[in-house]
């Protein structure tokens, strides 16, 4: 492989992001660095202190991922991995890239158990990548999980998540419709596709043109799913078992309603101070 001459880090990396900030894609530096990285298989901080020029291979594999990130495909496809509480996923088209609002959802439920090591069953309804089922195994190393997904390109990432974590003995992904599900559980959690069909399309373009629909699609009014669970949730949890929900911005009232047969314990805010997570028990 002979080194590209002309060009050298630095210069690669002005250009990409001008070229990205003029695509109007957010955080152009960033990405520029991160698409550059991957393509010369090093770290970001290794980058500019590798003090070489990226080869001929390298300079033409970084030109295919950044005219993949022009056209707003997800960072997260592009590279293939996404962080979600400080543990590293692979995550690909087909699978919602896990959000920072979900790790509030992986928190709450954390914060409800004194004994981190009791026995407890979990399931994760609508498990995607896998993303809070493997996060909470890792903190409640007492507990087994089951995460329910139909759709067969998430799940897929979900299993290979569960494997590269080391939890495919205590953890295991059901290529199944979630009413499908048997309980009882005594922690319940789920981040279900919520947001109203017709906003869809005005959401940014990784989203409306890269992430599956099945995730994002919560039906005219966006409670599709909630209307659902909630029919499942009493008969899914052990006495005194715990659901947490995530919400959308502005959900909650609405979707507290739809639970008339479980107590509600707790909203809780996300970082930003929206309300974010149901927290619903169910009466002993
Ligand atoms: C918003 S995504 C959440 C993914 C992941 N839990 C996360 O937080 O990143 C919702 C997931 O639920 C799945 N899903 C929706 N309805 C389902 C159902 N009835 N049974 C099983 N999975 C379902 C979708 O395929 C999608 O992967």
């Amino acid at each position: 492989m002979s080194a590209v001459s002309g060009p050298q880090i630095r210069d690669l990396l002005h250009d990409a992001a001008a070229r990205l900030s003029a695509a109007g894609v957010p955080g152009a530096r960033l990405d520029a660095r991160i698409l550059l990285a991957h393509a010369m298989n090093v770290t970001r901080d290794e980058l500019i202190a590798a003090g070489r020029p990226p080869t001929a291979d390298e300079a033409s594999q970084f030109a295919s991922l950044l005219a993949r990130r022009l056209a707003r495909e997800p960072i997260a496809y592009i590279t293939g991995r996404k962080e979600f509480w400080s543990l590293d996923f692979a995550v690909g088209p087909g699978v919602l890239v896990p959000r920072p609002d979900t790790e509030t959802l992986v928190e709450a439920a954390i914060a409800l158990f004194a004994d981190r090591h009791a026995a407890l069953r979990i399931a994760d309804l609508g498990t995607g990548s896998g993303a809070i089922l493997v996060a909470l195994l890792k903190e409640l190393p007492g507990a087994r999980g089951i995460g329910f997904e139909r759709s067969g390109q998430a799940l897929t990432f979900a299993r290979a998540n569960l494997e590269s974590h080391g939890l495919a003995a205590r953890g295991e992904i059901a290529a199944e419709d979630w009413n499908t599900a048997s309980g009882p559980f005594d922690l319940v959690v789920s981040n279900p596709p919520y947001i109203p069909t017709a906003d869809i399309d005005g959401l940014e373009p990784e989203i409306r043109l890269y992430e599956p629909r099945a995730a994002l699609d919560g039906g005219p009014d966006g409670l599709d799913a909630y209307r659902n669970l909630s029919s499942l949730l009493p008969d899914l949890l052990c006495p005194g078992g715990t659901a947490l929900l995530e919400l959308g911005e502005g959900q909650t009232q609405r979707v507290k309603s739809l639970f008339q047969g479980l107590q509600v314990r707790q909203i809780v805010p996300d970082l930003a101070g929206i309300s974010r997570v149901l927290v619903l028990k169910k009466p002993n």
